[in-house]
């Protein structure tokens, strides 16, 4: 399905394989031009939309985006109200466009926290694109990095409780399938627009050796030309996982 012809200066044997994106800067986009937050948001999705068709293209198995953090919770209740219902009529509006470019949408985090509607329309898309076999796109919501740590301590606990795991047998392995992040390979390359140069309690075990990609462009601006570079950025970037360059050939 990938279609690399498009972009001759992407090294083909080299397009990462799980791209995660920390989508930042909406709210400040809307406000440069006197609108509210929220006009933000929405302009956000269309740059959601631009990046998955481009994730499509050229053949990324999955994209992690991170649309609404556990401290995210914390914003008026206007703001996270109207997000969850952008949320909703999101999901549903997509569900063609997702047929049509064969992706497999997941969710990450605490879903269980959303409100019903959210949960009903995520689980309705996610089992609808289920057998998709294109670009998996992974909707991280309520997550944090740090839930989810404890979450699989508590799941590596029980294990341990229940005498089906011995505590000197415990390997990153271990963590690793307890985390919600499981079934995914860890991300290659992790992108953060508008300019902000943290993680926000994003992947936090999963980005051990993730390649960053910091931009000051917003959000709602990201387009194809965006993700073009940071992709050209990670192909330019030697990985050598502790190793020395002589190693590596
Ligand atoms: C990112 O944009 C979207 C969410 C966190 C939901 P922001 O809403 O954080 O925008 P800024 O950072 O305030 O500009
Ligand atoms: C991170 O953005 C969370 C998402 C993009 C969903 P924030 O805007 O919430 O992060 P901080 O508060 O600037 O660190
Ligand atoms: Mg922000």
């Amino acid at each position: 399905m990938a279609n690399l012809e498009l972009y001759p200066q992407i090294i083909s044997n080299r397009v990462p394989k799980h791209v995660a994106i920390i989508m930042d800067g909406n709210g400040r986009w809307a406000k440069k031009q006197g609108y509210l937050r929220m006009f933000g948001h929405k302009q956000g999705v269309n740059s959601v939309r631009t990046a998955l068709e481009f994730a499509s293209e050229l053949g990324i198995d999955f994209i992690t985006l991170y649309a609404f953090s556990t401290e995210n919770w914390n914003r008026p209740k206007t703001e996270v109200n109207a997000l969850m219902q952008l949320l909703v009529d999101t999901v549903e509006k997509e569900i063609p466009s997702l047929m049509k470019n064969g992706i497999r949408l997941k969710t990450l985090g605490n879903i269980s926290q959303l409100p019903s509607k959210c949960i009903k329309q995520l689980n309705h898309t996610v089992e609808i694109t289920k057998d998709n076999q294109g670009t998996t796109l992974v909707l991280a919501l309520s997550y944090s990095g740090r839930w989810d740590l404890i979450e699989a301590t508590k799941n590596i606990v029980n294990q341990v409780r229940n005498n089906n795991l011995n505590v000197e047998n415990i390997t990153e392995e271990t963590i690793t399938r307890a985390l919600n992040t499981s079934e995914f390979p860890n991300p290659d390359l992790l992108i953060r627009t508008s300019g902000e140069m943290r993680i926000s309690n994003f992947l936090l075990w999963e980005i051990a050796y993730s390649e960053i990609h910091f931009t000051d462009v917003l959000w709602p601006d990201f387009k194809k030309e965006d993700f073009l570079k940071a992709i050209l950025d990670y192909q330019s970037r030697e990985r050598r996982f502790g190793k020395t360059t002589e190693q590596l050939t």
